[in-house]
């Protein structure tokens, strides 16, 4: 009987399912977007109950569209967007509170004295570099702000969770209280080498221990699924989104690199076994196949890519749909001078810049909305540039080229200028749905449906998009960029 692995990829704006036949062919999928909520500026939440719910239709879906029956299953993959906070009643499973989202600036002058006092102690056992972007000071506003909820906490009556840790206690009716390493180490409370939760940063932070998940391998079985699939099948991959995405993308030599065009780009080299310290870049972890040792990712993070035509969408309202920015900006030669910083939460990878906020620049009579939608692709590609350059100078290794996926890598125009803008051939895998099949070829190593090698052997490229710009002129627009984003930064301060 064929066999199949079903992958549950829970993003920023959507959650979606996936079911990957034994040649890791997509055969079925579902996509179900859910509410998101800005009660103040710089807030962002969503409903937990309202991910579950938008996950269960996707799961429907995509087995429905696949044409599998639920016991055809071999095993459930599990990968989100990494650092969403979420505490949930024990007993009711409820949660407590909506889920604080990785891009919610509300602790920022919390982070602001981490980083002045204990900017080196983080970085050295995290990685990390304290930022409200992490799960932590989230996780703290929380135990300070609803009511209640410290004595709870002490008292072991709530749960603490990423997004993958919240799904999979749903998955598994409540059984599995668990994470995998690498979205432990998002939460800027696991210590990186010891693959433990840091005692003196818990202990720091007044964090109860009894709320903390169970550290675990991003490959490995967690339990069986109870609720949701319509099967107990074994849930056995758990991985942050773009660590998946890495693994989608068989970058399993150190030194490759591989970009996602989400919500926010996500560019992660593979670091092998080896933790490199880098002062702007988060050290992080990749993936953990057992209990003993993990490989390691440099990664930069940009905020706000996809997001920034969203806003083009449902802000600007100057598109009907994402997928038309193409063909908008495509009608304008050039940027014509104008460029666009989409800093709406801030600025990552390499500013850290919690207070920088968007700005358009160099508008004039002639602009318009081609020239905006320009600036706005532009910026995307420009944005990944900014961490690939810290990316050569960190880990010393000049990048040949960089694998690329996610829906915006379908944008022709945008792949030629990211090509054009870095010098160096980007190129597009044939299944983009790189995260969900990163999480299956977890879920799938772990019941030995897949070796590693057969993982290997299965990435197949689509797609080379090769520079063909004049280094003068790259240079020469790469400038006005970086000009443009010294505009942004420090303006929620002003
Ligand atoms: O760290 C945040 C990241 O995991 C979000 O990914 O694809 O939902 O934008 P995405």
């Amino acid at each position: 009987m064929t066999r199949f692995v079903l992958s549950l990829d829970e993003g920023t704006t959507s959650a979606r399912a996936a079911v990957f036949s034994e040649e890791a062919e997509l055969v079925g999928f579902g996509q179900y977007e859910f509410p998101q909520f800005f009660p103040r500026p710089g807030w962002v939440e969503q409903d937990p109950e309202a991910i579950w719910e938008a996950q269960l239709k996707a799961i429907r879906d995509a087995l429905r569209t696949a044409k599998v029956e639920p016991s055809q299953i071999s095993a459930v993959g599990v990968t989100n967007q990494r650092e969403t906070t979420v505490v949930w009643d024990a007993r009711t499973g409820r949660p407590v509170y909506n889920a604080i989202v990785w891009q919610d600036r509300r602790t920022a002058k919390f982070t602001d004295e981490l980083r002045n006092n204990y900017a080196e102690f983080f970085k050295e056992r995290t990685g990390l570099i304290p930022d409200p972007y992490f799960s932590a000071s989230k996780l703290i506003w929380l135990l300070d702000n609803v009511p209640g909820l410290r004595e709870k906490a002490e008292k072991g009556d709530v749960k603490f969770g990423t997004i993958d840790t919240y799904l999979i206690w749903k998955l598994t009716g409540g059984k599995a209280h668990v994470t995998d390493y690498s979205n432990a180490s998002r939460t800027m409370l696991f210590n990186l080498r010891r693959l433990e939760w840091d005692d003196d940063i818990v202990e720091l932070l007044k964090v109860p221990q009894s709320i903390l998940p169970e550290p675990l391998p991003s490959s490995w079985n967690y339990g069986d699924a109870v609720e949701g699939v319509g099967a107990p099948v074994p849930v056995s991959g758990d991985a942050g989104d773009q660590q998946a995405a890495l693994f989608g993308q068989a970058a399993m030599s150190p030194g490759e690199v591989k970009s996602t065009y989400g919500t926010g780009n996500f560019v992660l080299m593979n670091l092998g076994f080896d933790p490199v310290k880098s002062k702007d870049l988060l050290t992080t972890i990749a993936w953990g196949l057992d209990k003993r040792r993990v490989s390691y990712a440099l990664e930069g993070s940009v905020f706000a890519t996809g997001a920034a035509v969203q806003w083009l969408r449902d802000g600007l309202k100057i598109l009907d749909r994402s997928d038309e920015v193409e063909s908008l900006a495509s009608t304008s030669r050039d940027n014509e001078g104008v460029y666009f910083v989409p800093a709406f939460v801030g600025l990552g990878t390499p500013y850290w810049d919690p207070y920088a906020r968007g700005v358009i620049v160099g508008i004039t009579r002639g602009t318009s909305r081609s020239t905006i939608a320009r600036a706005t692709l532009e910026s995307i590609a420009y944005q990944t540039r900014d961490v690939i350059e810290v990316m050569e100078k960190d880990s010393g290794a000049k990048i040949s080229r960089l694998k690329v996926d996610g829906g915006a890598t379908r944008d022709r125009l945008l792949m030629q200028f990211q090509a054009d803008v870095l010098g160096v051939p980007v190129v597009r895998p044939k299944v983009l749905e790189t995260t969900a099949l990163g999480s299956a070829f977890l879920a799938g190593l772990a019941v030995d449906l897949w070796s590693l090698e057969d993982i290997v052997g299965k990435w197949k490229p689509e797609a080379t998009f090769y520079p063909t710009m004049l280094e003068e002129r790259r240079e020469k627009l790469y400038r006005g960029w970086k000009e443009a984003v010294k505009r942004s930064l420090g303006w929620a301060r002003v």
